[in-house]
């Protein structure tokens, strides 16, 4: 048996736009309403949230979960610069409240992909003088929820957010190969990052603060010097960029050259978060834009959940974690996993991923690093940004038209875990290999 500290946090991890439905005034609605989803998929009404998170938040309990992470849809809170929507935040109350009924812990993410479309037609991060609107937002939230939640975290993945709308093009504002603008946004965000940090400490004493990064290892296809460059090179601006301004205000040679330096930041954190999915190859020549043929692509033989519309969604490989905690670890803050799963309706191989990532982070705990808890994406099936509703990640399939939750064994194998704060011999022998095939069949 692996037995995990006491008091530790069991959790999963959900998002305003992917869960509540009628975030009409965010970009990635904007986004939507010019058919930029690669699935075609609308968002609405997601997993109904807005009207109905009781079923979900009553499933939550019932696994036995102490901890749930929510975001806020900055977009619903001020739809117009300077206007805010009281209604909005009784909402997010009630919310907290119904969170906290059930027994379990809130985190609340400030900003987790989506902010006003008014602040997007501004430029939004690439524009730094719009940081002290973030600001603005970030206090105003505070100050209206401080007495429901202590665990705040200003930002979801800067690295996923800058690299996707500005180098690969994926999420809005759609850019691609714009290495200088990634750069440039990053230091926008961990100065906001900054600034939120002292503000939310101002209104709230007992307040933590921190953020969260993905962490995907970035695996050299071959031995040759080129690949493993570019390996290290992803590497440095995507994993570890967010540890370096933390550590020192400003990422290392070569992507530190074009990123202004943010000295403000350095040890601003209260604890921090990794989200943990993936391995990716990489083989030169490199392209930024070209994901499967060219930098970026998914050996066709290794571990992998369900498909994207037009590529793999990546290796599942639970071994990431281990070095997303020894690298953030050395921030010498609580560290928590603020995000593990894997794209699977069928269930296939989600006991695999769960099993093995949970076993790695028990070793990590062995090694003396100071994880204080694991939040699994998600309880129940949501929308995945520009894949719609093609990858399912939860715990309970979702049918959209009837909002009817179906419990995959994923649920019990978790609920099995929490109640025993631990995995069993019996649960890591079962699940010690992936299973076979270990690639998804053609068509998903
Ligand atoms: C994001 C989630 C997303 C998940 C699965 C993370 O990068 O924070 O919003 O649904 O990955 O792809």
């Amino acid at each position: 048996m692996l037995t995990f500290p006491s008091g530790f946090l069991w959790g999963v991890s959900t998002s305003a736009h992917q869960f509540e439905g009628g975030n009409f005034h965010n970009q990635w609605h904007e986004w939507e309403q010019r058919g930029e989803i690669r699935s075609g998929h609308t968002c609405t009404p997601a997993c109904d949230w807005w009207n109905n998170a009781a079923h979900d938040l009553d499933l939550c309990r019932d696994l036995g979960l102490n901890t749930l992470r929510i975001s806020l849809d900055w977009g619903r809170l001020e739809p117009t610069q300077g206007k805010w929507n009281d209604e909005a935040f009784e909402r997010y109350r009630t919310l907290l409240r119904m969170i906290h009924a059930r027994g379990m812990r809130p985190f609340v993410t400030l900003h987790h992909f989506t902010h006003p479309t008014w602040f997007e037609k501004d430029g939004a991060f690439l524009n730094g003088s719009l940081i002290p609107l973030f600001v603005a937002y970030a206090e105003r939230a505070v100050a209206e929820l401080r007495d429901l939640c202590c665990d705040w975290l200003t930002f979801n993945e800067p690295n996923v957010y800058a690299t996707f709308g500005y180098l690969f093009g994926e999420f809005p504002p759609g850019r691609r190969n714009q290495v200088r603008d990634t750069a440039v946004v990053l230091s926008n965000i961990h100065r906001a990052h900054a600034l939120a940090y002292d503000r939310i400490h101002g209104l709230q004493s007992e307040a933590r603060v921190g953020l969260t990064t993905n962490w995907t290892e970035f695996q050299a296809a071959t031995a040759s010097p080129a690949d493993r460059f570019l390996a290290y090179i992803y590497d440095g601006i995507f994993n570890r960029s967010s540890f370096q301004f933390l550590r020192s205000g400003a990422p290392d040679f070569p992507f530190g050259a074009l990123s202004p330096n943010v000295p403000e930041v350095i040890d601003k954190t209260d604890f921090i978060g990794v989200n943990v999915y993936n391995r990716l190859y990489v083989r030169s020549p490199f392209e930024f834009s070209r994901w499967s043929t060219g930098g970026i692509f998914v050996l066709p033989e290794v571990p992998q959940g369900d498909r994207g519309v037009n590529l793999p969604y990546g290796e599942a490989y639970p071994a990431a974690v281990l070095g997303a905690v020894r690298e953030y670890g050395q921030l010498r803050v609580p560290v928590y996993v603020m995000e593990n799963g894997v794209p699977d309706e069928s269930d296939r191989i989600r006991p695999w991923v769960i099993v093995n990532t949970l076993k790695h982070l028990h070793q990590l705990i062995s090694e003396g690093f100071d994880v204080r808890g694991y939040f699994h994406w998600s309880i129940v099936d949501n929308f995945e940004w520009n894949e719609g509703w093609t990858l399912r990640f939860g715990l309970y399939g979702l049918d959209r038209d009837t909002q009817q939750r179906k419990p995959r064994f994923s649920a019990s194998l978790y609920q099995q875990i929490v109640a025993a704060n631990g995995i069993s011999d019996e649960q890591l022998s079962r699940f010690s290999e992936p299973p076979s095939p270990v690639a998804p069949t053609s068509g998903n």
